[in-house]
């Protein structure tokens, strides 16, 4: 029910006018059932060439409200009735299932874009505690699980709204066989209620499996490279075998409990129906054309209360992979990044770390640090390995807050800073090359519908790679595969160098970005850097000579203080 709630609060006006439509879908099926039963009374009193009581009960009340409408209540007359009764109902039922699919395909979308919305606008250590897999998991199951979850709740209530229409009729029929159906009908249900909470627990695992196994799946294709090569593979395999096992397990139980239901159903609902013809017929002498109409309607009454159950378990089955996922987007909404300042930030005079104190939780990285990269020259950082470089970048970027002292862009502090706006002043090669599975060219201008070819060419000359590029059987508009495997590792890094600047930044971020070159490319990078000097701030990790060579400045890091360092006794060390 909850479920259900919480779907019309999301879709007002649709479940609204959906709710009408089944209303009115199942007055009408009403009203073409009234007519069956004079209909059958006339049918059987003149096959046996006796008069029936037509002048009492349900068959008198329809003849006597069409005679009142001034309709004359004949075989041709009743018969039409029905069939429009028929129609009618499934026009509108037709009408009703598009907005289902209407609505259906709005709600996945809707939910698709609200966790798509939320995971990006996080804080960056919300998302580094969040496993890829997971959130894959969410955008393609957990969305159709949970459109399932909503379109068997909606089915749910239409065949709610026909099994009170077939009983309302009935009672108006013969008020104690109804009931006593009514009775056994709500009976079954409350015994079944075991195979639904069987159906529940399934799904739940399900849900919890298929998070697992989307995660691990993930992870392993992430690295299937050294896997295969140190033939490994069977490792993983066993894992996501041993996964993929478990949900087999919770399908069979999700398929046995739906299953028993089905098959107890019509046994049941036919042993019912025996016991009442006999009881109609022999103890209570009701008339045959009022038993057949009885059988009908009660048959289609049991039926849809068995339709209810079976929709129910679907519902509890599809129900997790819902909650689940709007848990994921709650949780991803509650973790938004921050973004208070409004200042424009610029970048002319300098980014100064001033006494910055940061720690990974209980791990302390920093306690004091400062340091200042000036505008439009190189800097160089360099330090061991875990030392915290990376972490700096971080921190000037905004991604990672500091839990003392202050980023400053220009005597600007960071916190009074537009993110975005400074964000997008920035060119960022990361240490991990990170290449789309699409063209050169996208890669580099990542789709900016602003950026455009002479950019994409502007940003792959400087980055040392228009030469290789153009050699690709398709040049820019060559596919580099997964992840960029179709490059070699000195290309890839120049693709992500070249995707940094086609947007011109202000500032450039290099952490290792030349790490896999061979000196004499490096050199000629860091020349066409250099040569942009003035425009461009570049700050870069490195170890390689030529950008410690080239530097203005160079930091060296060691236990959480940054040292500004004599380029010629470092160039004696490395
Ligand atoms: N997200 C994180 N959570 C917890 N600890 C982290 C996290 N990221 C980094 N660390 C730790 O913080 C320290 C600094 O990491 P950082 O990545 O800044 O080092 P680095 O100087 O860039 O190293 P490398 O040269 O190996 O890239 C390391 O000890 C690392 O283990
Ligand atoms: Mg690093």
């Amino acid at each position: 029910m909850r479920l259900l709630l919480a779907f019309v609060r999301a879709n007002p006006w649709r479940s609204l006018i959906m709710a009408s439509a089944l209303l009115l879908a199942g007055i009408v099926e009403g009203i073409g059932l009234a007519a069956m039963l004079p209909l059958l009374s006339f049918a059987i009193d003149s096959q046996a060439a006796a008069p029936a009581a037509k002048h009492s009960g349900f068959n008198y009340f329809v003849t006597n409200a069409l005679a009142q409408l001034g309709i004359e209540p004949t075989i041709g007359v009743l018969l039409v009735i029905v069939v429009i009764g028929i129609l009618l109902k499934n026009g509108l039922l037709l009408f009703i299932r598009k907005w289902i699919g209407y609505t259906i395909a709005e709600f996945t979308t809707r939910l698709r874009l609200e966790l798509l919305q939320a995971l990006l606008n996080t804080r960056w250590e919300y998302f580094l505690h969040q496993r890829i897999g997971n959130l894959a998991n969410a955008m393609a199951t957990e969305t159709l699980r949970a459109a399932d979850a909503y379109v068997n709740g909606v089915t749910m209530i239409s065949v709610v709204i026909q099994s009170i229409v077939y009983a309302t009729v009935a009672l108006l029929v013969s008020w104690h066989a109804t009931l006593v159906c009514v009775m056994v009908g709500l009976a079954i249900g409350y015994l079944s209620h075991g195979l639904i909470q069987m159906a529940r627990q399934a799904g739940k695992r399900q849900t919890r499996l298929l998070q697992s196994l989307l995660a691990r799946l993930t992870d392993t294709l992430q690295s299937v490279k050294p896997l295969k090569a140190m033939a490994r593979e069977n490792l993983a395999d066993a894992v996501l075998a041993a996964e993929t096992a478990q949900l087999n397990r919770a399908l069979r139980k999700e398929v046995f409990s739906r299953e028993i239901l089905k098959a107890v159903q019509e046994p049941l609902t036919s042993i019912v129906i025996a016991i009442g013809v006999y009881v109609s017929l022999v103890y209570w002498n009701l008339p045959l054309a009022k038993v057949i109409v009885l059988v009908l309607l009660l048959s289609k009454m049991l039926n849809s209360m068995g339709r209810i159950q079976n929709l129910y378990h679907k519902v509890a089955v599809c129900e997790s992979a819902y909650w689940s996922l709007q848990k994921t987007i709650r949780q991803a909404e509650r973790e938004r990044e921050v973004v208070s300042g409004n200042r424009i930030p610029t970048l002319e005079q300098s980014i100064r770390l001033d006494r910055i104190s940061f720690a990974y939780g209980e791990q302390q990285v920093f306690r004091g640090l400062s340091l200042t990269v000036p505008g439009g020259l190189l800097t160089t950082l360099i330090g061991p390995s875990g030392v915290g470089k990376t972490t700096i970048i971080d921190l000037i970027t905004g991604l990672l807050r500091p839990q003392g002292g202050e980023v400053f862009i220009d005597n600007a502090a960071l916190a009074q800073i537009d993110l975005k706006a400074w964000r997008r002043l920035i060119g960022y090669v990361p240490q991990e090359t990170m290449l789309f599975h699409d063209t050169v060219l996208n890669n580099v201008t990542l789709g900016d519908p602003e950026l455009g070819e002479a950019d994409a060419t502007y940003a792959l000359r400087a980055a040392g790679a228009w030469d290789f590029v153009t050699r690709l059987e398709q040049g820019m508009y060559t596919d580099v595969g997964e992840r960029g495997s179709k490059l070699s590792g000195g290309q890839r890094q120049r693709i992500m160098i070249a995707r940094a600047l086609a947007h011109r930044p202000r500032l450039l971020i290099l952490d290792e970005a030349t790490s896999a070159l061979d000196p004499e490319t490096a050199r000629s990078i860091c020349d066409t850097l250099c040569s942009l000097r003035g425009q461009l701030t570049v700050l870069a990790i490195s170890h390689q000579t030529t950008l410690v060579d080239s530097a203005d400045r160079v930091y060296r890091l060691q236990d959480g203080e940054a040292t500004a360092v004599d380029k010629q006794v470092l160039a004696d060390a490395i």
